[in-house]
């Protein structure tokens, strides 16, 4: 896909990795709408950097936790303001460090919701907006974990593990008009709460040694994006880290 002119929707674009992409999106000529929840303030600055990358954004603020008027809400917004979406980066996420034990169906919900219900309604409102001859991408933000078991973050891995099984499905179902993949990032940003510390400790685990960043996620992403025969895959970007199951 060449992606000067497209317009692209992507969740929890206000910081960290999704923030990331939507710059590296601008950067490649598309314009954004900016999904966020809390980020009020960062989602405003993230537009505003847009805006200084010649492209147009818009910010939504919609509760992922109520996937079905989130979903609506995001895809009034985006088609109101550029009249269509070509792209769909479903990223924001839930990643709570829970297991057998400690898990409450809260939780549960919560991750269900969040990870792999909004995604799922988001695609349908994705595809019902596709007019005729357009065509579109589909990428959603997954982990290695969502495809190697493993202790702790149990309804973290399997609202990712549900999302990759979503990606495989929903390739089928939408080609050959959109394209649906996945990236499966490994140790990049430490979680909220923890500092660099997390991944020096991460990294030593790591095959390659040391954890990713954000300009790697975003490379995979502009690969995936303007590619026109990759549909169904999970794109693994973790230094190997999934190999090893960071044992
Ligand atoms: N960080 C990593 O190293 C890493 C590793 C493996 C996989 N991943 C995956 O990569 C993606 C991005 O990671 P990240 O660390 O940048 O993400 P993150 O900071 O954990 O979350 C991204 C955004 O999700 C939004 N969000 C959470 N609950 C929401 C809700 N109820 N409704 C709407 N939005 C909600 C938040 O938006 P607000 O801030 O606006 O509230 C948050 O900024 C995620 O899918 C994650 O699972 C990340």
């Amino acid at each position: 896909m060449n992606l000067e002119g497209k317009v692209a929707v992507i969740t929890g674009a206000a910081v960290r990795i999704g923030r990331a992409m939507a710059l590296a999106l601008a950067e490649a000529g598309v314009d954004l709408c900016i999904h966020y929840h809390h980020s009020n303030e960062a989602a405003e600055e993230t537009c505003e950097e847009v805006s200084t990358r010649g492209r147009e954004a818009i910010c939504v603020s919609a509760d992922l936790s109520d996937p079905v008027t989130a979903s609506v809400a995001i895809f009034e917004a985006a088609v109101t303001r550029f009249g269509k979406v070509d792209i769909l980066i479903n990223s924001a996420s839930v990643f709570e460090n829970k297991g057998l034990t400690d898990s409450t169906e809260s939780d549960w919900d919560s991750h269900l919701d969040i990870n792999l219900k909004a995604p799922f309604f988001l695609s349908q409102r994705f595809a019902e907006q596709l007019q005729s001859g357009q065509t579109g991408q589909i990428v959603n933000i997954v982990d290695w974990r969502a495809q190697r078991a493993g202790k702790g973050h149990l309804a973290y891995r399997i609202s990712k593990a549900g999302l990759v099984t979503l990606t495989e499905c929903l390739a089928l179902e939408l080609a050959p008009a959109i394209q649906v993949n996945a990236i499966a990032p490994g140790a990049i940003l430490p979680p909220p709460g923890e500092d660099r510390s997390y991944l020096d400790q991460r990294a030593q685990k790591v095959p390659l040694q040391r954890a990713g960043n954000t300009d790697e996620i975003c490379s995979a992403l502009l690969y995936l994006l303007r590619s026109e025969f990759v549909t169904g895959e999970v794109l693994t970007v973790a230094g190997g880290e999934q190999l090893t199951g960071g044992l």
